[in-house]
């Protein structure tokens, strides 16, 4: 399965190796880029693309805004590396290796360890640490033999520049009664003889001493010119310090009197000198178990995410039916952006014309996660409004030219624009003259219809970019948008690729192809009316099994709407999986059965004189051939990469991706068997389509690739070695549109002479 591959898993997996090491260590690296995620730009960067995802309307969005920034601090405060990375099994298995053949050639430079790397991070921030005095002899006594030894453990093993930055300045809470022993200056002076660091002694929570504000302001004043401040403080006083230094109270428990090992850590820009996030962890000296981490990461994960939900509606409903991100396929940092954006789509719907009760999030997340339905969709009509694009917006599906009726969308058939002469259609054709309306005298003729691709990874257009991994250009930008749309492109695959060039992943030259090209493009080509008349339902994983949950994502309407060219088109994950051993590979009986349950769930859908294509699978022996003795972005080869991932149990395809011929062989086999159930399937009749096989000749298709004179590498993603690449994308779209133009041009529907004209009129 592939759900596990979005995001995390790849890209922890992959970047394991850039520690450089000859036997790397899996934590650390996990640990590198946890911490990359974590650095404040980056946050900055979530925050504010959750932020537009906010309803407007003041009180609505300064709710939103304000939990976006508890969300922000709260993936802060609750992602402790080590923890996400145990959680996510990361640790598990280091004896797995990447580098067999180290050294390859032209390794890239290694990121630097996780100790420098942390201090890079750091420095584009500021921090306080605050602590508890050590144990004391009685309640307002000096330190004991406990406290004392607390107090030198701080100096040698907490604030050392590797647990916790080495501070540039130390305060101490001042008592000042007759009374009191001052154990906060106690516990604080071995640090100060360590690092020839003065106590600053002058502030306590006493009034005649400022109280915690004063002491608050001095600490701030301090961060102008130090970036670590360490703080020993009495526990009463802590939280009414830690507020008063901009810590919401909300995320403070009371510090219990039991409590001496506590520390609180405040990190401020370095800037501005805003609070950026509050962390609570602890010296380590009282040895306490160590919690359970994936236990807690979860609870805490969906505590953090019910919490949002209700301060963000007003506990209109109970949230805690809610799922995890897991349920998703989704990295749990997504969680916060799923919670916005959902909340978005809640807040902007209206409960009319709906199956799904909008503000029941169950329901929403469901439709969302399982039938990959919109989550900005008014009108319930499976279309999302432009500028809608991601989250399976119109990155997706065509736009939706009036997204308050469930009864305008795309596909709809012009015959209602006569009445109307309003756009039902979103095709960008209405209005008339005498004659009639534009949609009639330009569309009723052409036999127009749209294209719904139904698929895998492959469908979706999957791809990391390589700068994520590179070491020497590591870079996470855009990782928010990338994140919502699951790390696909559909806006630029094969099947519905239909954006800008420049918003694409980079394409090398595919002859006969200038910029982005599909089926979709070729429809569009013949006939202007088929305009926005696409719906990519491709989804990370899927294979036959699971294509039923892909065709009840698909909209049309058998009466209304026009008919419909669509390819069920899974072209791997029935023998693609990271299992050793070939049990978990699709049977031919059951590929049968899945296929017509699927097959006649569409036939109930689509309009009359529609077609079906499924295409072969792909040729996992020529896939092999192609990478295995290339160098992967990472320095090592794709073989390499391959056995390391088959290794971690983390393989999107053991079968295919494997450096035993024999095995390669055996999972063709498979694949060519549940080809010939396809092809099988051509004579099984349907009410509403014609289906169709299409043996994809792969090898002929890379060889009249390779007259180019362009590289085969060129037409596979780089850094997963697997799907296709942008160049691939436009190839395949080429090769399929090319066959039904030869072969199956009834499928196509109409070449409109009215092209032109409708182009000088509407486009
Ligand atoms: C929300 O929707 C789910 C799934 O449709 C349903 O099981 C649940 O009862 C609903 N909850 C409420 C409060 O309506
Ligand atoms: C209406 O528009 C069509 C398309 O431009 C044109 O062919 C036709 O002559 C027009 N009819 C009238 C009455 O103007």
């Amino acid at each position: 399965m592939f759900l596990g591959y979005i995001l995390g898993l790849w890209l922890l997996n992959l970047v394991v190796i850039v520690t450089g090491d000859a036997n790397p260590e899996v934590c650390s690296a996990c640990v590198i880029v946890v911490g990359l995620v974590q650095q404040a730009e980056l946050q900055g960067q979530l925050a504010d693309a959750l932020k537009s995802h906010c309803p407007g309307g003041t009180v609505a969005q300064r709710a939103c805004y304000a939990g976006v920034d508890r969300l922000m601090m709260g993936v802060e405060e609750k992602a402790v590396p080590e923890e996400i990375c145990l959680s996510a099994g990361l640790c598990s298995n280091p004896q797995c290796q990447l580098f067999k053949n180290w050294p390859v050639k032209d390794l890239p430079e290694p990121l630097p360890d996780w100790p420098t790397t942390r201090r890079m991070l750091e420095q584009h921030q500021k921090t306080i640490y605050i602590n508890r005095h050590g144990e004391k002899k009685w309640s307002l006594g000096c330190l004991n033999e406990q406290g004392q030894a607390r107090s030198e453990y701080i100096a040698s093993s907490v604030y050392n520049g590797e647990n916790y930055l080495a501070p540039d300045a130390i305060f101490a809470c001042q008592y000042d009664d007759p009374i009191d022993c001052e154990r906060c200056k106690e516990t604080v002076t071995p640090l100060s003889a360590k690092t020839g660091l003065p106590i600053v002694f002058d502030y306590g929570y006493r009034k005649v001493l400022g109280g915690n504000k004063g002491a608050a302001k001095a600490m701030k004043e301090k961060l102008k010119t130090a970036d670590t401040v360490v703080v020993a403080w009495e526990h009463n006083n802590i939280n009414p310090l830690t507020e008063a230094l901009g810590v919401d109270s909300g995320l403070l428990d009371s510090w219990p009197e039991s409590d001496y090992d506590s520390i609180y850590t405040l990190k401020f820009d370095a800037k501005s000198l805003e609070l950026l996030s509050f962390t609570k962890s602890s010296e380590g000296f009282s040895e306490k178990k160590k919690s359970n981490a994936h236990s807690s990461m979860k609870s805490v994960t969906k505590a953090l995410f019910i919490d949002v939900l209700n301060t963000l509606t007003d506990n209109a409903y109970d949230a805690s039916s809610v799922s995890t991100t897991e349920d998703f396929g989704l990295p749990k940092i997504a969680l916060p952006y799923l919670a916005v954006a959902n909340l978005k789509a809640l807040s902007s719907s209206s409960l009319e014309d709906s199956e799904c009760d909008r503000f029941n999030v169950t329901c929403r997340l469901d439709a969302f996660a399982n039938y990959h339905e919109p989550l900005a969709d008014r009108d319930g009509d499976v279309f999302s409004a432009e500028g809608k694009d991601v989250l399976r917006g119109t990155h997706w599906r065509g736009i939706d030219c009036n997204d308050k009726d469930a009864s305008i969308h795309p596909g709809v058939s012009g015959v209602e624009e006569e009445v109307s002469g309003q756009d039902i259609n979103c095709n960008g054709i209405f209005g008339g003259n005498e004659t009639g309306t534009f949609e009639s005298i330009f569309c009723d003729a052409s036999d127009p219809r749209g294209v719904i691709i139904l698929g895998d990874s492959a469908t979706a257009h999957f791809h990391v970019p390589p700068a994520w991994l590179t070491a020497k250009s590591l870079d996470f930008s855009n990782i928010v948008l990338k994140v919502l749309d699951e790390l696909d492109y559909p806006q630029c695959s094969w099947g519905t690729g239909h954006a800008d060039p420049e918003d694409c992943p980079y394409q090398h030259p595919v002859p006969g192809i200038d910029g982005v090209f599909s089926i979709y493009e070729g429809m569009r080509q013949r006939n202007r009316c088929n305009t926005n008349d696409y719906q990519n339902i491709g989804v990370n994983g899927a294979r036959i099994t699971a294509s039923m949950n892909l065709a009840k994502s698909l909209q049309r309407d058998t009466v209304r709407d026009k008919p419909a060219l669509v390819w069920l088109s899974l072209m791997g994950n029935d023998v693609c999986n990271g299992h050793e051993g070939f049990d978990h590979m699709t049977t031919p009986e059951t590929y049968y059965e899945k296929a017509m349950e699927t097959l006649r769930e569409l036939d109930t859908k689509l309009p009359s004189g529609s077609f079906v294509v499924t295409p072969g699978m792909f040729d996992g022996v020529l896939l092999y051939d192609t990478m295995h003795a290339q160098q992967h972005p990472l320095g090592t080869t794709y073989e390499a990469l391959y056995d390391f991932m088959n290794c971690l149990g983390e393989s999107p395809c053991w079968g295919w991706l494997n450096s035993d011929i024999s095995v390669r062989r055996k999972t063709q086999d498979i694949a060519n068997s549940l080809n010939e159930v396809s092809r099988q399937l051509e004579s099984e009749d349907f009410q509403n389509f014609k289906f169709l096989f299409y043996e994809v000749p792969w090898k002929e298709m890379f060889a009249e690739y390779a007259k180019s004179g362009e590289p085969l590498t060129n037409l596979i993603e780089k850094v997963d070695g697997f799907h296709p690449s942008q160049a691939g994308n436009a190839l395949f779209a080429q090769n399929f549109f090319g066959w039904l133009e030869r072969e199956h041009e009834e499928s196509l529907g109409g070449t409109n002479p009215f092209n032109d004209e409708i182009d000088s009129i509407f486009f």
